[in-house]
Protein backbone atom coordinates (compact mmCIF):
# COMPACT_ATOMS: atom_id res chain seq x y z
CA UNK A 1 0.00 0.00 0.00
CA UNK A 2 2.40 2.23 1.22
CA UNK A 3 4.70 1.79 -1.84
CA UNK A 4 1.91 1.76 -4.09
CA UNK A 5 1.22 5.63 -2.74
CA UNK A 6 5.19 6.39 -3.45
CA UNK A 7 4.50 5.34 -6.88
CA UNK A 8 1.41 7.31 -7.43
CA UNK A 9 2.53 10.12 -5.79
CA UNK A 10 6.46 10.44 -7.80
CA UNK A 11 3.89 9.88 -10.90
CA UNK A 12 1.78 12.85 -10.35
CA UNK A 13 5.33 14.77 -9.95
CA UNK A 14 7.00 14.02 -12.74
CA UNK A 15 3.85 14.69 -14.79
CA UNK A 16 3.96 17.81 -13.36
CA UNK A 17 7.29 18.11 -14.30
CA UNK A 18 6.66 17.42 -17.65
CA UNK A 19 4.08 19.62 -17.86
CA UNK A 20 5.99 22.46 -16.69
CA UNK A 21 9.05 21.64 -19.31
CA UNK A 22 6.16 21.31 -21.57
CA UNK A 23 4.85 24.99 -21.24
CA UNK A 24 8.26 26.47 -20.90
CA UNK A 25 8.63 24.67 -24.53
CA UNK A 26 5.54 26.65 -25.58
CA UNK A 27 7.12 30.11 -25.79
CA UNK A 28 9.12 29.03 -28.91
CA UNK A 29 5.46 28.57 -30.40
CA UNK A 30 5.06 32.26 -29.56
CA UNK A 31 6.00 35.01 -32.63
CA UNK A 32 8.94 36.94 -30.59
CA UNK A 33 9.53 39.73 -32.60
CA UNK A 34 12.62 41.84 -31.33
CA UNK A 35 11.41 44.53 -29.53
CA UNK A 36 14.28 46.68 -29.79
CA UNK A 37 13.11 47.24 -33.51
CA UNK A 38 9.82 48.05 -33.11
CA UNK A 39 10.84 50.77 -31.05
CA UNK A 40 13.43 51.94 -33.31
CA UNK A 41 11.14 52.04 -35.89
CA UNK A 42 8.31 54.28 -34.04
CA UNK A 43 11.08 56.68 -32.52
CA UNK A 44 11.92 59.50 -34.30
CA UNK A 45 14.37 60.53 -35.91
CA UNK A 46 17.60 62.44 -34.79
CA UNK A 47 17.02 66.35 -34.73
CA UNK A 48 17.79 67.79 -38.06
CA UNK A 49 19.36 71.00 -39.02
CA UNK A 50 17.76 72.04 -42.25
CA UNK A 51 19.11 75.35 -44.84
CA UNK A 52 16.05 77.53 -45.42
CA UNK A 53 15.15 76.84 -49.23
CA UNK A 54 15.81 80.12 -52.01
CA UNK A 55 12.69 81.90 -51.90
CA UNK A 56 11.16 79.82 -49.00
CA UNK A 57 9.76 83.27 -47.42
CA UNK A 58 7.58 84.98 -49.85
CA UNK A 59 4.70 87.62 -49.31
CA UNK A 60 2.39 86.17 -52.17
CA UNK A 61 -1.31 86.02 -50.64
CA UNK A 62 -1.72 82.61 -51.97
CA UNK A 63 1.16 80.78 -50.50
CA UNK A 64 0.52 82.91 -46.88
CA UNK A 65 -3.17 81.92 -47.31
CA UNK A 66 -2.01 78.41 -47.32
CA UNK A 67 0.18 78.75 -44.61
CA UNK A 68 -2.50 80.18 -42.51
CA UNK A 69 -5.37 77.28 -43.42
CA UNK A 70 -2.57 74.89 -42.21
CA UNK A 71 -1.93 77.34 -38.82
CA UNK A 72 -5.50 76.84 -38.53
CA UNK A 73 -7.05 73.28 -38.64
CA UNK A 74 -6.58 70.03 -37.45
CA UNK A 75 -7.33 68.03 -40.78
CA UNK A 76 -9.26 68.12 -44.06
CA UNK A 77 -12.15 66.06 -42.21
CA UNK A 78 -12.23 68.65 -39.23
CA UNK A 79 -11.80 71.98 -41.61
CA UNK A 80 -14.83 74.04 -42.15
CA UNK A 81 -13.72 76.33 -45.01
CA UNK A 82 -12.76 75.36 -48.69
CA UNK A 83 -9.07 75.18 -48.71
CA UNK A 84 -7.37 78.20 -50.61
CA UNK A 85 -5.57 77.01 -53.87
CA UNK A 86 -2.95 74.33 -53.91
CA UNK A 87 -4.10 72.69 -50.99
CA UNK A 88 -6.31 69.37 -50.74
CA UNK A 89 -8.68 68.55 -47.90
CA UNK A 90 -7.71 64.80 -48.73
CA UNK A 91 -4.91 62.51 -50.21
CA UNK A 92 -5.34 59.38 -52.12
CA UNK A 93 -3.22 56.57 -50.19
CA UNK A 94 -2.61 53.04 -51.27
CA UNK A 95 -4.02 51.15 -48.70
CA UNK A 96 -2.51 47.37 -47.52
CA UNK A 97 -4.80 45.55 -49.11
CA UNK A 98 -3.50 47.38 -52.45
CA UNK A 99 -6.64 49.45 -52.55
CA UNK A 100 -6.29 53.33 -52.95
CA UNK A 101 -8.41 55.53 -50.24
CA UNK A 102 -8.76 58.97 -49.29
CA UNK A 103 -7.41 59.79 -46.28
CA UNK A 104 -8.18 63.16 -44.40
CA UNK A 105 -4.76 65.46 -45.20
CA UNK A 106 -3.11 66.55 -41.78
CA UNK A 107 -2.44 69.79 -40.77
CA UNK A 108 -0.33 72.10 -38.30
CA UNK A 109 -3.36 72.47 -35.61
CA UNK A 110 -0.83 75.06 -33.87
CA UNK A 111 -3.23 76.70 -32.55
CA UNK A 112 -3.51 74.36 -29.97
CA UNK A 113 -0.84 75.52 -28.39
CA UNK A 114 -0.36 78.99 -30.04
CA UNK A 115 -2.54 82.26 -29.92
CA UNK A 116 -1.77 84.38 -33.08
CA UNK A 117 -3.98 87.06 -35.52
CA UNK A 118 -7.68 85.90 -35.75
CA UNK A 119 -7.03 82.23 -33.73
CA UNK A 120 -10.05 80.72 -32.29
CA UNK A 121 -9.88 79.00 -28.80
CA UNK A 122 -6.22 79.05 -28.66
CA UNK A 123 -3.97 77.11 -26.78
CA UNK A 124 -1.03 78.72 -24.60
CA UNK A 125 1.53 76.00 -24.49
CA UNK A 126 3.63 77.75 -27.04
CA UNK A 127 4.20 81.43 -27.04
CA UNK A 128 1.74 84.05 -28.12
CA UNK A 129 2.52 84.77 -31.97
CA UNK A 130 0.45 87.75 -32.18
CA UNK A 131 2.28 90.43 -33.95
CA UNK A 132 5.15 88.41 -34.74
CA UNK A 133 6.70 90.49 -37.41
CA UNK A 134 6.73 93.47 -35.41
CA UNK A 135 8.20 91.99 -32.05
CA UNK A 136 10.81 89.45 -33.49
CA UNK A 137 11.92 90.05 -37.18
CA UNK A 138 11.93 93.36 -36.89
CA UNK A 139 14.00 94.13 -34.18
CA UNK A 140 16.04 91.11 -35.44
CA UNK A 141 15.69 89.28 -32.33
CA UNK A 142 14.74 86.24 -34.68
CA UNK A 143 15.11 85.93 -38.45
CA UNK A 144 13.21 83.67 -40.68
CA UNK A 145 16.10 81.18 -41.04
CA UNK A 146 15.21 80.38 -37.46
CA UNK A 147 11.32 80.95 -37.99
CA UNK A 148 11.85 77.84 -40.73
CA UNK A 149 13.92 75.80 -38.58
CA UNK A 150 11.74 75.86 -35.80
CA UNK A 151 8.63 74.23 -37.30
CA UNK A 152 10.75 72.33 -39.29
CA UNK A 153 12.78 70.16 -36.59
CA UNK A 154 12.13 72.74 -32.91
CA UNK A 155 14.63 70.44 -31.19
CA UNK A 156 17.68 71.91 -32.50
CA UNK A 157 16.48 75.39 -30.72
CA UNK A 158 15.02 73.31 -27.74
CA UNK A 159 15.69 69.32 -27.07
CA UNK A 160 13.23 69.39 -24.69
CA UNK A 161 10.53 71.00 -26.90
CA UNK A 162 6.74 70.13 -26.64
CA UNK A 163 6.34 71.34 -30.67
CA UNK A 164 5.09 68.99 -33.17
CA UNK A 165 8.63 67.97 -35.68
CA UNK A 166 7.30 68.59 -38.93
CA UNK A 167 9.97 68.53 -41.61
CA UNK A 168 11.73 65.38 -40.17
CA UNK A 169 8.67 63.50 -39.52
CA UNK A 170 7.34 64.39 -43.57
CA UNK A 171 4.20 65.76 -41.84
CA UNK A 172 4.79 68.29 -44.35
CA UNK A 173 7.48 68.50 -47.28
CA UNK A 174 9.96 71.85 -47.70
CA UNK A 175 7.50 73.74 -49.05
CA UNK A 176 4.44 73.56 -46.93
CA UNK A 177 7.10 74.63 -44.03
CA UNK A 178 7.69 77.64 -45.74
CA UNK A 179 4.21 78.77 -46.52
CA UNK A 180 3.56 78.35 -42.42
CA UNK A 181 6.80 80.27 -42.30
CA UNK A 182 5.74 82.96 -44.57
CA UNK A 183 2.26 83.24 -42.79
CA UNK A 184 4.06 83.75 -39.22
CA UNK A 185 6.47 85.98 -40.44
CA UNK A 186 4.08 87.91 -42.74
CA UNK A 187 2.82 91.43 -41.93
CA UNK A 188 -0.66 91.42 -40.83
CA UNK A 189 -1.91 94.92 -40.13
CA UNK A 190 -4.55 95.45 -42.52
C1 LIG B 1 2.14 70.92 -28.47
C2 LIG B 1 2.29 72.35 -28.52
C3 LIG B 1 2.78 72.99 -29.78
C4 LIG B 1 2.30 72.84 -31.06
C5 LIG B 1 1.20 71.92 -31.56
C6 LIG B 1 3.04 73.77 -31.87
N1 LIG B 1 3.95 74.46 -31.11
FE1 LIG B 1 5.17 75.95 -31.73
N2 LIG B 1 6.01 76.07 -29.90
C7 LIG B 1 5.60 75.34 -28.80
C8 LIG B 1 6.46 75.69 -27.66
C9 LIG B 1 6.35 75.11 -26.26
C10 LIG B 1 7.38 76.66 -28.12
C11 LIG B 1 8.48 77.35 -27.30
C12 LIG B 1 9.83 76.87 -27.66
C13 LIG B 1 10.01 75.39 -27.51
O1 LIG B 1 9.77 74.85 -26.41
O2 LIG B 1 10.40 74.76 -28.48
C14 LIG B 1 7.05 76.88 -29.53
C15 LIG B 1 7.73 77.77 -30.35
C16 LIG B 1 7.35 78.10 -31.62
C17 LIG B 1 7.96 79.14 -32.44
C18 LIG B 1 9.11 80.04 -32.02
C19 LIG B 1 8.64 81.33 -31.43
C20 LIG B 1 9.83 82.17 -31.03
O3 LIG B 1 10.19 83.08 -31.79
O4 LIG B 1 10.40 81.89 -30.00
C21 LIG B 1 7.31 79.15 -33.64
C22 LIG B 1 7.60 80.07 -34.82
C23 LIG B 1 6.30 78.10 -33.60
N3 LIG B 1 6.35 77.51 -32.35
C24 LIG B 1 5.47 77.77 -34.64
C25 LIG B 1 4.58 76.69 -34.62
C26 LIG B 1 3.84 76.24 -35.78
C27 LIG B 1 3.86 76.88 -37.14
C28 LIG B 1 3.12 75.14 -35.38
C29 LIG B 1 2.22 74.27 -36.20
C30 LIG B 1 2.80 73.62 -37.34
C31 LIG B 1 3.41 74.92 -33.98
N4 LIG B 1 4.31 75.87 -33.55
C32 LIG B 1 2.86 73.92 -33.22
C33 LIG B 1 4.57 74.44 -28.74
C34 LIG B 1 3.83 74.01 -29.83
Amino acid sequence: MQRKIKVITTAVMLSAVASFVNAADLTKAYEMPDASKMIEKDALAKPTKYTMPKGCISTDAELIARGEYIFHNLNGKKAKKTPPKGLVKFIEKKGKDGKVKKKPKQYGNCVACHNIEGAKGAGNIGPDLTGYKAMFIDTKTRDNQFVFQKIADARIDNPKTHMTINLTTKLFNEREICDIASYIVADKKK
